[in-house]
């Protein structure tokens, strides 16, 4: 039996705070320690020198986060209210929607989360650490998504049906113009109680600055005004326009609790979906940034995403596990090269119509298994294994598995 079969993703909990789990330290593919200086998994300068809810540095920083964490007027809107959603959206680069789940969907979905993530923590940590850090992660923190040997959980027939509620469609619809879009993916992330270092302000997405000509007809279906100059081009701010509103991919993620200011609320950074720039380091970034977080957004809420905006996760210190499972999606101008098959055709087959159409571009043959699906573990190493061996599910064959970046 599972050592966390009690574990939930919601409400207090024992699990987390590791003290023999070192700050900034990250695994490399094969699970050994390692602290970076640069890139996605940097050090946070500014984290607290011991993994323990009561230290003084702890206590400071909870006390700092209770007096000062979160975006000031943060919008949440009603799923009803699709218009404002997407004004708010194409502004921002996110919206925060509530009731996005009913009583029954968000209590099945906390089950296949806590699920999940005991997969994941009942592998023993090194050298007397509680838990196995994820390969390029920090500690404490963990992805659905990259977590599982396909990168995906759309053989969960939990996150499957995720893909098509009557509260996301219709803003999704909104968003990209129309019904033409993909789903490209599903997982989420997650931190424990104790992860008390700041994630890198990152995109998942980079903007590519090319206007195929799907991408302008998109923009045309969104009402964008493609005018053009003497010469016949586009003009610059009809340019900037159609790069701010059709984003290559979009996410919604479920919070499975409260966002509260000491949990690890998601920090997102207003206004950064379309900016040619890079993100602030860890040492450079301000603290209006690090205090920029969705605050006060509840469980059964979503986020919608665009997934080029600046984000990053931040420190729990609280006693509560903050999970938060997603969707993606995909622009219909993307390649198709772009998308990965990850959801088994007999998953695929118990969706909604709007559901198989959209996700046509990643669901297998008639018994063919995703390469990796069903193998979950935190090391590059062993997840690799898994999608390089035969498929172990009984009467499926393995599908071949493409190269992908990692998300973040
Ligand atoms: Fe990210």
């Amino acid at each position: 039996m599972s050592p966390h079969s009690a574990l939930e993703v919601f409400g207090e909990t024992d699990a987390g705070w590791c003290a023999a789990t070192p700050p900034n330290e990250t695994s490399d593919e094969d699970g050994r320690p390692l602290v970076r200086r640069e890139g996605f998994t940097a050090a946070d300068p500014r984290a607290p020198s011991r993994r323990v809810y009561d230290d003084p540095e702890v206590c400071a920083l909870r006390e700092r986060l209770r007096r000062f964490n979160g975006l000031q007027g943060l919008e949440i809107v009603a799923p009803h209210e699709i218009e404002r959603a997407r004004r708010i959206f194409f502004r921002d680069g996110f919206v925060v929607v509530r009731d996005l789940l009913d009583a029954e969907q968000l209590r099945s979905f906390r089950e296949a989360s806590a699920r999940v993530l005991r997969q994941i923590l009942d592998i023993p940590g090194f050298g007397g650490r509680k838990y196995v850090t994820e390969t390029a992660r920090l500690p404490h923190r963990y992805s659905y998504g990259t977590s599982s040997a396909s990168n995906q959980l759309l053989h969960e027939p939990m996150w499957a049906s995720m893909i098509d509620l009557p509260t996301t469609t219709p803003i999704l619809k909104s968003l990209f113009g129309g019904d033409d879009y993909w789903v490209d993916g599903a997982g989420g992330d997650l931190c424990l109680p104790g992860a008390i270092e700041y994630q890198t302000l990152h995109s998942d997405v980079r903007e590519r600055f090319e206007l195929p000509p799907e991408r302008l007809a998109q923009a045309r279906r969104l009402g964008v005004e493609l005018r053009t100059g003497p010469d016949g081009a586009l003009e610059d701010r009809a340019r900037a326009l159609i790069y701010e509103r059709t984003p290559p991919r979009v996410t919604v993620n479920f919070l499975m609790s409260d966002l509260t200011f000491e949990n690890g609320p998601i920090r997102q950074i207003p206004g950064t979906h379309a900016r040619p720039g890079s993100p602030p380091t860890q040492a450079d970034e301000p603290e209006w940034m690090r205090l920029s977080t969705l605050v006060g957004a509840p469980a059964g809420a979503g986020i919608f995403r665009d997934l080029r905006a600046w984000h990053g996760a931040t420190p729990n210190v609280s006693r509560e596990i903050r999970a938060m499972p997603n969707v993606e999606y995909a622009a219909p101008w993307l390649d198709e090269a772009e998308f990965d098959l990850s959801m088994p055709h007999e998953v695929w087959a118990t969706l909604s119509d709007h559901a198989r159409k959209i996700s046509a571009r990643i669901k297998t043959a008639p018994g063919e298994w995703p390469a990796g699906a069903g193998t979950i573990h935190p090391l590059t190493s062993r997840r690799s294994e898994a999608k390089g061996s035969p498929s172990e599910v009984p009467g499926f064959y393995r599908a071949p598995a493409k190269a992908r970046p990692d998300r973040r």
